[in-house]
C-alpha cells in the first residue's frame, strides 16, 4: 500500500492522471487492452476531464474498456447514475464505442440489476479469473467504499468475489456494487480521497486494516492512496 498526500487535489489527480496512463500504456503493449474501473461520486470528475482532455491523443482509447464499480439504482439519466457521470466527463469525450462500456441495467429490478452486470463481466473475462487492470476507488467520512457501507449485507470479509444489490438503510436507497473480493482481484488499486472531513476515516482505515467497521479497510492487494486533506 502507498500513499501520496498533496497540498493540492489538483496535484493529487494530474499524479492520478498520468499513474492510470502509465498502467494503460503498458497493458495495452503487453496484452492489448486495459480494463479500467471508474468510482462513481465528485472526487473522480476533474480526474476524468483530464483524462478526456490531456490525454485524449496518448493512449489507444478503443483498447480500453470501462466498468463502474458500485451503482445507485436509478434510471441511467437521473443525476445521481454513476454512469451518466462518467459518460458526461468521459466516456463522451473520448467517444468510447458502446461495446467498450460496461454500466449497470437499472431498469431491472436491484437483484437482477447485480446478477445481469456479473454476468456481463464475467462473459468479459471470458469465464476466467475477473482480475481488472485498474480499479479506481472513493471513500466517505464513515469509511465506505464503493457501496460497501459499514453495517451493510455486502459488508464481509473472507467471501467469493461478488456483484450485489445492497439495501443501504441511511440512504434508503438500492446500490449494486461490487464487493471487496472482486476489487481485491484488481492488479491495481488506487483510492482519490479529499478533504479534511476524510482524514478521521482515512487514519481509521489505515490503522484497522480489513475491520468491518471501516469497509475501506477491506480493500487490500496493490493498493495506493492519492489524497489531499488539507
Ligand atoms: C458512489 C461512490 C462512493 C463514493 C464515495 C465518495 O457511488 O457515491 O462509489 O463510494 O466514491 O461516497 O464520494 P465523493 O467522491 O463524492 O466524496
Amino acid at each position: 500500500m502507498q500513499t501520496f498526500s498533496f497540498n493540492t487535489t489538483p496535484d493529487a489527480i494530474h499524479s492520478l492522471a498520468k499513474h492510470i496512463i502509465e498502467s494503460a500504456k503498458a497493458c495495452i503493449e503487453t496484452k492489448g487492452s486495459f480494463n479500467l474501473v471508474l468510482t462513481g461520486g465528485n472526487s473522480p470528475k476533474m480526474l476524468y476531464n483530464i483524462l478526456a482532455d490531456q490525454y485524449k491523443n496518448e493512449i489507444n482509447w478503443e483498447a480500453v474498456y470501462f466498468f463502474i464499480g458500485d451503482e445507485r439504482h436509478v434510471p441511467s439519466n437521473h443525476k445521481d447514475y454513476n454512469g451518466l457521470m462518467a459518460r458526461e466527463n468521459l466516456l463522451n469525450p473520448l467517444n468510447i464505442k458502446e461495446e467498450n462500456i460496461f454500466l449497470v441495467n437499472t431498469s431491472l429490478n436491484p437483484q437482477e440489476a447485480a446478477e445481469d452486470y456479473y454476468a456481463r463481466i464475467v462473459k468479459h473475462f471470458n469465464q476466467a479469473i475477473i482480475n481488472f487492470d485498474f480499479t479506481l476507488l472513493g471513500m466517505g467520512t464513515d469509511a465506505h467504499t464503493a457501496s460497501i457501507f459499514p453495517g451493510t449485507s455486502i459488508c464481509k470479509i473472507n467471501t467469493k468475489e461478488s456483484i450485489e444489490a445492497v439495501f443501504v438503510e441511511k440512504l434508503n436507497s438500492w446500490r449494486i456494487s461490487f464487493n471487496a473480493t472482486l476489487i481485491n482481484q484488481s492488479k491495481e488499486i488506487a483510492f482519490l480521497v479529499f478533504g479534511k472531513d476524510k482524514l478521521e476515516a482515512f487514519t481509521s482505515v489505515q490503522s484497522h486494516p480489513n475491520q468491518l467497521e471501516y469497509p475501506a479497510s477491506l480493500i487490500q492487494g496493490n493498493v495506493f492512496w492519492y489524497t489531499n486533506f488539507n
